[in-house]
Parts: structure tokens; sequence; C-alpha cells
């Protein structure tokens, strides 16, 4: 899940190529370079570490050229170093890559005999080795098709070619793709959040595509070498959510606007004149629904987690809910009654597309949960559900994980009503719940001062649990995983009731444990169940909306949130978990919006 970006202009492009890689650092910081052709000459920078660290090289040594090729890398094959930063070049060509190319091992072998030599243990050199081949007796296009013929596994690339020096290839297999377009200069990038400072008018290539650009002309070349025209989208202009104004970070101002973009979320989808949840545009009828599938990866599982708590409470509809990289190596049997749902921030993440691909391929229904409307999973489903969030920065999922539950509540909701399993009292009551949700939001952010004290009881702690019961459970997941990525610590989430089938044994004289317990039909389990591991030495953490006063010498913090709906709380007891992972990670002086390691986009297998 790399990132890449080509210009061709009219003027320099390099300080553009540097502005666009960062804002495509979310999909990876592990190093950062560009290309540019310069008086016929391929001009490479190449870092490791971030982009700020390539615009200090250029600072000092600027590259000119009208045309180039940038690229921020999330390490898949060799390390994050110099040596396997991209583009990686040749006399003749350089190239830039997101994604795998599965049988790399296979050509370089091949190659090595052929007596080339590599320079880094990438994949990604085979592709400028084959197109360099090639290139001695075909012309450009002719050497990419060749080349690509050859490759195994996913890609986005951008080529460009020392002695053609009006063109940028793109080509795509698997990774996303798209062009931009502006007066006297075109674009390749990553997604359409890069280009979106350059400009508003974006195409996708599809999978297979491959496209010739130059600053006045682009075309389009389908998997059988035929030309194709594309649809032009225009973009949305949300440009100014993508700043983080007076606080320190992304993530802090990611989680404090949680009570508005829920707000712009529930005004989107419910009509506050005839209190009634405007989804129409339904793909399959809601009483013929046998099944519903829920899929996604990471934070986007656990909103279907808790998903099929509600769609179990709410509906008579079955409901099954897998993460995508094992959804799409399942033998499933495929019901054309059945509605398939796929969550994702993004929009791009490989495995949920993959597990898209095959519901399309088996002609069944599907339906996507997505941030980004112009993403691929968007626009592949059948029926696109927004979650209104606004660009997310913070490589950890913040507002978009409440944005999911949100909408995947109001659909179910909807379903529900409109299959007659619950009456319109139960109807009005749950869309004047939701209606009271965004200021539950902003009362529960109050917490964060409680949270921050709470948050020092982990700095010098082995590890930790988060344990939950129904509803309750995903969001034990979700903190546990919040904790993880952001400080580094290690976390488990679980089931309250299952801790005395194994991880008890974890249980040692001040590990931290997050209990959460929302006043719901498993209160008292819980608190026997905390009571098994305040005997083993647990320091409880108690995260709740019972107004009862608990008193219990052996609970280190309690934090309380606003108590709302039941079937809400999920969405209410998020917020403490994503305040402590933040602050204990700012503690530790984590990077809080790039955590090591990770990248916001997580584009390959
Ligand atoms: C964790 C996180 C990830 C994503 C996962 C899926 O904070 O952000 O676990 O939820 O990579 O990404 P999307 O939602 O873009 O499909």
């Amino acid at each position: 899940m790399c990132g890449i970006i080509g210009i061709a202009s009219n003027k320099p492009v390099s300080i553009n190529i540097i502005n666009s890689l960062k804002k495509l650092e979310y999909r990876g910081y592990d190093s950062a370079g560009l290309a540019t052709l310069n008086k016929s000459e391929i001009n490479e920078k190449k870092c490791s570490g971030r982009v700020e660290e390539l615009e200090k090289i250029l600072f000092k040594s600027p590259s000119d050229g009208n045309l180039g090729i940038g690229h921020v890398r999330w390490a898949t094959h060799g390390i994050p170093n110099l040596v396997n930063a991209h583009p990686h070049s040749s006399e003749v060509v350089s190239v830039v890559h997101n994604g795998i190319i599965e049988n790399s091992d296979e050509i370089k072998k091949k190659l090595e005999l052929k007596g080339l030599k590599f320079k880094s243990q990438t994949d990604t050199e085979v592709i400028t080795l084959l197109i360099t081949e090639s290139l001695k007796d075909n012309e450009p296009l002719e050497s990419v098709f060749n080349t690509l013929k050859q490759l195994k596994g996913s890609f986005a690339l951008g080529i460009i070619f020392k002695n053609h020096k009006d063109i940028i290839i793109g080509a795509r297999r698997g990774s996303p793709l798209a062009v931009g377009y502006s007066n006297e200069e075109n674009y390749l990038g990553s997604d359409s959040y890069a280009l979106k400072s350059m400009t508003n008018k974006i195409s996708y290539l599809d999978d297979g595509d491959l496209c010739i650009l130059s600053k006045d002309k682009v075309e389009f070349y389908n998997v059988n070498k035929k030309k194709t025209n594309k649809k032009v989208y225009t973009l949305s202009d949300d440009e100014n959510v993508s700043d983080k104004g007076d606080y320190k970070n992304f993530m802090s101002k990611e989680i404090f606007e949680q009570s508005t973009t829920v707000k712009n979320c529930i005004n989107e989808y419910v009509d506050s004149l005839k209190k009634d949840i405007n989804i129409y545009n339904f793909s399959i009828k809601p009483e013929k629904i046998n099944k519903i599938f829920l899929i996604g990866c990471g934070t986007a599982y656990h909103s279907c987690l808790v998903a099929k708590y509600w769609f179990e409470e709410l509906t008579t509809i079955d409901v099954e809910i897998d993460i995508a990289s094992e959804f799409r190596y399942r033998k499933l049997k495929f019901n054309p009654d059945n509605l398939y749902i796929f969550v994702s921030q993004s929009g791009e993440t490989a495995d949920t597309a993959a597990a898209l691909d095959i519901c399309k391929k088996n002609n069944v229904k599907t339906c996507s949960v997505v941030n980004v409307v112009e993403s691929t999973i968007a626009r592949n489903s059948d029926w696109v559900l927004p979650i209104h969030a606004g660009p997310e920065i913070g490589v950890a999922s913040t507002k978009t994980f409440l944005g999911q539950m949100l909408v995947l509540y109001i659909l179910c909701l909807k379903l529900a009503k409109s299959r007659k399993d619950i009456n319109d009292t139960i109807y009005q009551t749950n869309i004047k719940n939701l209606k009271a949700l965004p200021d539950a939001i902003k009362e529960s952010l109050k917490v964060e001062n409680s949270v921050q004290a709470m948050a020092k009881e982990f700095l010098d702690a082995k590890g930790s649990m988060f344990l939950g019961r129904g509803l309750s459970f995903p969001i034990a997941l979700e903190g546990a995983l919040k904790l993880k990525e952001l400080s580094y610590l290690h976390a488990e989430g679980y089931p309250a009731g299952e801790m005395k089938h194994g991880p008890l044994a974890l249980i040692e004289e001040g590990l931290p444990v997050v209990v959460i317990a929302p006043k719901d039909k498993y209160f008292e389990k819980t608190l026997s169940n905390m009571q098994e591991v305040i005997a083993r030495g647990g320091k409880i953490l108690f995260i709740t909306d019972h107004k009862k006063e608990l008193v219990n010498e052996n609970i280190r913090f309690g934090i309380r949130v606003p108590s709302l709906d039941n079937l809400l709380s999920p969405i209410l007891l998020t917020i403490p978990i994503q305040l402590l992972a933040y602050h204990v990670a700012l503690l530790k002086g984590c990077d809080i919006d790039k955590p090591r390691n990770l990248a916001k986009s997580v584009t390959v297998e």
C-alpha cells in the first residue's frame, strides 16, 4: 500500500510531487522518492523515512524537469531503506509501484541468468528491468504491455522513459490508480485525495487498464490493448476539512469532531420532518433478504461485529460476519437472496475489494458502507451508503469507526421497519435516540481528563486486557486494537465470560484490565467476571454508562459516559477507549498520526 504520483506539465513538477506525496503518506512512510526527466536524463532523488527528508534533499539540490513520478513506500519486499526506496530506475526507464509482484523471484532468476544485475531487494525492480529489456526492440507502450503480461500479483504503476520525455505510462491491476486533468497538466495518483489540490476532475482506471499521459492529453487502453474512454468525475470540495487546525495532531482533531461528523451523518439519513430514514434505493427487497453478510478488516470488521448484535436484536434476518481476508478464500454457497455488505473507510482495502469482487462474480447483491465515495469498493458495489465523516488522516480509524457503526445501525433500523420486524413506536423511539446521539458524544468527550490520568497506569505495564460482553465485546476488541497500534503495548480484547477458558492465566499483579460494562443485561455478569480478574491481581479500569455509584476498592479508575439507550452504548463507550489509546501513545512519545509499520490504506493482500 504505497502511494504513487505522476505529473506531466509545462512547468517544473518536483514541488507539486512533494506536496502530493505528503498527502499520500497515509499510505506508507518507510521511504520516499521521486524521478524527474531533465534534459533527457532521469534525475532520481530518494530517502529512507518521511517525505520531509526528501523535501530537504530537494531543497539542497533541486530537481528540475516538467515531468516526473513520485512514491511513498510501505515496505513489502525488502527492508525499509534507501536502496529499496522507489523509484527504481535503469539507464532508460524509471518506475514507481504500489502492490506486490508475486512471481518476482522467478523473473529475477531468469533475468540474472541473462546477466542482469539487481540493485535492490524489491519486487519492483523486475518491472524496471523487464521494460528496459523490451525497450531495446519496442516503443514504450508495447514494452509495458509485454512486461505486464509476465507479472503475477497486483500493481499500480507510474513509468517514465528517458527517451520519451513527454509521457508517463500508468497501469493498474488490483491496486487503485486515478488520473486527474487540468490546463496544460495531467496527473496520475493512487487516489483522488493526492490530486485534489491540483484538480477536481478525475477518472479511475479499471483493472487491467493502462494510460499514457502527457501535459495536454490522456489516452486509456483496456486489457485487450483497445483504446477506451473513461468517465470524468467532479470531486466534492471538502479540502478545508483536511487541516488539523489548533489540534496537536489529526487523531485528536478526528476524535473531537465526532459529535459533528455523527450529526452530519444523521442529517443525511434521517428525515426530521417525516420522522423517517431516507434509504430507499435497496438493491434487494428488504422482505426478501434471507441473510446478511457483513465483511471488513480491522476496525471496520469491529463495526460489523457490533452491527451483528443490532441486526439480531431488531430484525429477523440471519447475520454472518467475516474478516475480508478470510471471506475471500472460503468455499461459500452464494445465495441471490442474501445481501453482502462491505465496510471500509478508504474503500480501497485490497482484501475487502477482493471479497466484493468474488460476490460480484457470483451475481449476488452487494452494498458498501464507505467514507470515500469515489473509491474502488464504492464504485464496484451495487449500492453505496456513505458515512459522511469527511477525510480521516490519522492512520488509526476513529471518527470513521463511529460513522460505520452509525450507518449500519441506521440501515438496520430501516430494514427492521420495512420488514415489519419492529413496529412504528419502536422505530420512532430509536430515531429519537439517534438524534440525541451528537450531544451525548459531546458529553462523553468530557471524560478526557479522567482518561488522561488513567493512561499513566499503562506506562510500566507489560501488557493489558480489554473485556466486554454483548455489544461491548467488539468495543473491547477495538480498545485493544487502538492501544496496540498507537502505543505498541500488547493488548488483548476478550469477551469477559471467556476469560476463565484460558486468558485468565495472563492476569498477574498490576496488569491493567479495562472492563467495559454498560447498564445492560450483562452488567452483573461482567461484574462477576471482573471479580475473577481482581482475585488474580488485575488492576481494573472501569468504563460504564451506569448511573449507580460503584464502590469497589479494587477499581483503580472509573469512567462514566452518558447513558442514552442500550443499543447505542457501543458508540458512546468507544470515546473513552479512543482517548485512552491516544493518551497512552502521547505519554510514550509515539507518532500518533503515523504509527510504526502501518498505513492508512491497505492496498496489498
Ligand atoms: C485501525 C484501522 C484499520 C482499518 C483497516 C481497514 O485503526 O484503521 O484496522 O480499519 O485497515 O481499513 P478500511 O476501513 O479502509 O477498509
